[in-house]
């Protein structure tokens, strides 16, 4: 029943039209769940909360099916402003952006100069850029802009999906370029001939990738709501006499915010993903299929409308 669950919402998170009505009705339909708000303003006020409770951030205004210079352009500009944004008010955050928001289905030149004016805001004000991971399609374009970008900058980072079968090469790869790296199981619908099927087999290699890149010595977000890899990757810790400023775990906003808060208590390094605008259909689509459960409180969040 989850399996049929999870194809539903990924099918209906890719859905176009869906996408702009959600656009129109503003943070409607139970999306104040998973989304910060509409603007940088009202997200920058979850951040200090979010900041006050010893939790750091990465903040990513939303977009989704960007086939228009116009829009790409937007996106960036918006992205930028964030930055200034976070800057100004003194927030602890990064930022995390789409390839596919920037351009990517547009022109590799495009993406390539949008990311660019991104990174150079990052690196006037000391703030990080990671690359969120997209579906399958887009994988490998995004890998090379990641390699490309990480040449002339310090400040990029990017994401690898245990759920796929390349990843393990992929991360041996990347290791010459000592990546800042989000490590995630995946969220999008992928065929079988390039991702594991079983649940088991995307934890295990999940498993597999944190131990490999930790021992590299690269600095790794273990980003998951999973408390059995939070149990693995501290026990990794203790075997291996981990620093804990070599890791950091990363949860979404709105998912598990006692976890997150009782982790920082801790001592651990604690990043909240941080969404806001518009376009959030698809990103609250997923997030519905990760977890069917929480279809209860979108539909709370329709009744109150
Ligand atoms: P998983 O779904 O395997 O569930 C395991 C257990 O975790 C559950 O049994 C439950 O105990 C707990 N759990 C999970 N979700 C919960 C919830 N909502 N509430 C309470 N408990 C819950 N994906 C991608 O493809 N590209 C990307 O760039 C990113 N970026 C990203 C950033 C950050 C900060 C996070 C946390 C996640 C992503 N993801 C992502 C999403 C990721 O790939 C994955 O889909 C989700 O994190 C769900 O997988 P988990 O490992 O959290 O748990």
């Amino acid at each position: 029943m989850e399996t049929v669950m999870r194809n539903i919402f990924l099918f209906l998170s890719k859905n176009k039209a869906l996408t702009n009505m959600a656009k129109e009705h503003g943070l409607k339909f139970g999306a104040k769940r998973f989304v910060a708000g509409t603007t940088i303003e009202e997200a920058a006020k979850e951040i200090q909360a979010l900041n006050k409770n010893g939790l750091t951030a990465t903040i990513d205004f939303l977009g989704e099916f960007v086939h228009s210079e116009e829009e790409a352009q937007a996106s960036t500009d918006e992205s930028i402003h964030a930055i200034e944004t976070l800057a100004k008010l003194g927030l602890d955050s990064e930022l995390s952006v789409k390839m596919t928001s920037l351009g990517l289905d547009i022109s590799r030149e495009l993406v390539m100069k949008n990311m660019r004016l991104i990174l150079d805001a990052g690196q006037e004000y000391g703030i990080k850029v990671t690359i969120d991971m997209e579906d399958y399609e887009r994988c490998e374009a995004t890998l090379e802009i990641y390699k490309e970008l990480r040449k002339n900058y310090d400040n990029v980072g990017t994401v690898l999906q245990s759920y796929l079968y390349r990843t393990l090469g992929d991360l041996q790869d990347l290791n010459a370029y000592e990546p800042y790296l989000r490590l995630v199981k995946g969220a999008y619908k992928e065929s079988e001939e390039v991702a594991f099927a079983e649940k088991a087999d995307v934890d295990e290699n999940y498993r597999h990738l944190i131990k490999v890149n930790l021992l590299y010595g690269n600095y790794t977000a273990i980003a998951t709501h999973d408390d059995a890899m939070i149990d693995y990757v501290k026990q990794l810790e203790q075997d291996h006499h981990l620093e804990k400023d070599q890791f950091e775990f990363q949860m979404l906003y709105g998912i598990r915010s006692e976890t997150q808060k009782q982790l920082a208590k801790e001592g651990y390094r604690v990043r909240v993903y941080v969404p806001y605008g518009n376009d959030w259909y698809g990103y609250n689509m997923r997030r519905l299929a990760e977890r069917p459960a929480n279809v209860l409180f979108v539909l709370k969040g329709i009744v109150k409308k």
